[in-house]
């Protein structure tokens, strides 16, 4: 059952990333204490890059973290535009967690369907046979210009999926970098916890509007379709 999101303003993208790095931590204590384990949902962008950094720096068991994305391009995993490149630089690195615990989607491959088929095969080996869904602890996401998140576009066919965990979003007339493999609505909405993160204040109204007048915006906004029980903001302060 959805819950309303919490909110929380920064004066700036430190702050904010700190935050967000110290709510991980927390979350990634209470359920490293309640089974031992803890699956966090990487997010790409430039919103999460500091907050990577920050938590690299916290002492967690991460042999007992396993660590997965939320979205990527079709492209190499050492290229400019990977998402997965991003991560490691900040945190992925900077740890020492087990290489098997590093679940990343393979943007190598040449078609975004079959990537996102790999994926989900992976996550479905992960979380068991049981799983009608994957349940991540926490998935962070962050919010595009458009409403986009994860992947995830305005108007595009695969915001109504209802089976898949991950979908390939293949745009022909569009260069390489909008090929991309994310996280569906079902599956980010199944997730514990999601904390949205945006350290561009210019994105402001954008967020007020989908926390304000859901409804009306629900289908315009993929953003605004992430309803999972409990969902928090962290944003920067429009001065
Ligand atoms: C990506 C993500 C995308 C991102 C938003 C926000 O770019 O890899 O797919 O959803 O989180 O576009 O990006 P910023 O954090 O750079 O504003």
């Amino acid at each position: 059952m959805p819950c309303i999101p919490q909110h929380f303003e920064f004066i700036d993208a430190r702050s904010m990333s700190a935050a967000l790095a110290d709510a991980i931590e927390q979350e990634a204590k209470s359920a490293l204490l309640r089974r031992g384990v803890f699956t966090l949902c990487l997010a790409g962008g430039s919103s999460p890059r500091q907050a990577y950094e920050m938590l690299a720096g916290k002492d967690l068991p991460w042999r007992d973290i396993h660590l997965f994305f939320g979205d990527e391009r079709l492209v190499f995993p050492c290229h400019g535009w990977s998402n997965f490149r991003m991560a490691r630089k900040a945190l992925i690195d900077r740890i020492e967690i087990p290489s098997a615990n590093v679940r990343r989607m393979r943007g190598e491959m040449n078609s975004a369907a079959a990537a996102a088929r790999d994926y989900e095969r992976r996550l479905r080996a992960f979380f068991g046979p049981g799983a009608s869904l994957p349940e991540f602890d926490v998935c962070l996401l962050g919010l595009g210009p458009d409403g986009h998140t994860a992947s995830l576009f305005p108007g595009h066919a695969v915001l109504e999926e209802t089976e898949a965990w991950v979908v390939g979003v293949e745009e022909p007339t569009l260069p390489p970098a909008v090929r991309r493999i994310s996280l569906s609505l079902p599956a980010l909405n199944a997730s514990k916890k999601i904390f949205f993160a945006t350290s561009d204040c210019g994105k402001q109204p954008l967020v007020e509007t989908i926390l304000t007048n859901r409804t009306a915006v629900t289908r315009r906004y993929p953003a605004a379709r992430v309803q999972a029980r409990d969902v928090v903001w962290f944003t920067t302060q429009q001065l």
